[in-house]
């Protein structure tokens, strides 16, 4: 069955994307500043089809419309920044174009990174999206480069995979978890979990620390080595379903 293409009002739509109120909207509109499909949309009360391929038919003061609701973005992460809006610091948000704050639906971070982790973060206004790749029963795999303050015992693999891991302060045991060594202060770390600070607990439950935490993988999609850090752009289709691959 095929999905029904959703309508909206052009000034509904602007406003949800942040571009302003409905009366600067039409006055927007009055002044030529919104054209579809070449010609000029002055009456912003009109309803248009809203399909993926609008930001490619429509411009909003000379610029291309932003992505519309179903946006997934990659970014990768820099160092310093947090994901939650209760911590202190800059936000990974900021990094967005100042007016995808106020979109309706929100953008969210698809389960977050310390603000002392770099790499692969995912942020969408996509709710089921978000929800079916943290999921636990998904078990979507991560994967972490961990440089650690010390060498690694040979220990740590078995202990990591045994299931029978429990972090300080819990009493459920760790999903079995993947390691690989790289060097002796260097490991990935494949975890299908998500709890606090997972990565840096587990390698302290093994006695040792980690001074740099980097995502590198989500499920079979890889962060790309040309999208430097602080850098993100949009995912196609076909690499939001390798999330689930
Ligand atoms: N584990 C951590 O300790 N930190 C992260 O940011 C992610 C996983």
């Amino acid at each position: 069955m095929s999905k029904k293409i959703p309508t909206s009002r052009v000034d509904k739509l602007l406003g949800s994307m942040g571009y302003g109120s409905r009366a600067e909207m039409a006055r927007l509109g009055k002044a030529g500043g919104i054209v579809l499909d070449g010609a000029d949309l002055t009456d912003v009360s009109k309803r248009i089809p809203v399909t993926p391929d609008l930001p490619s038919r429509m411009e909003i003061d000379g610029e291309p419309l932003d992505p519309v609701q179903g946006l997934v973005m990659l970014l990768n992460k820099p160092l310093g920044m947090t994901c939650s809006r209760k911590e202190d610091g800059s936000l990974v948000y900021d990094i967005l174009p100042d007016r995808w704050k106020r979109r309706d639906p929100a953008i969210s971070t698809i389960g977050r990174l310390d603000k002392q982790t770099t790499g692969l973060l995912l942020l969408t206004d996509d709710g089921d999206l978000l929800h079916r790749v943290i999921s636990p029963k998904r078990h979507v795999a991560k994967v972490y480069r961990a440089t650690l303050a010390r060498p690694l015992t040979g220990t740590e693999g078995a202990l990591f995979a045994s299931g029978d891991l429990v972090l300080e302060g819990e009493d459920k045991p760790l999903a079995p978890a993947i390691l690989e060594v790289v060097s002796p202060t260097e490991a990935l770390l494949t975890v299908t979990e998500g709890r606090y600070h997972q990565v840096r607990r587990m390698f302290a439950a093994a006695g040792n620390h980690v001074e740099a935490l980097h995502r590198e993988r989500l499920g079979g999609l890889v962060l790309p080595d040309d999208l430097a850090p602080g850098e993100w752009r949009l995912l196609t289709p076909d690499e939001i379903e390798l999330i689930f691959a």
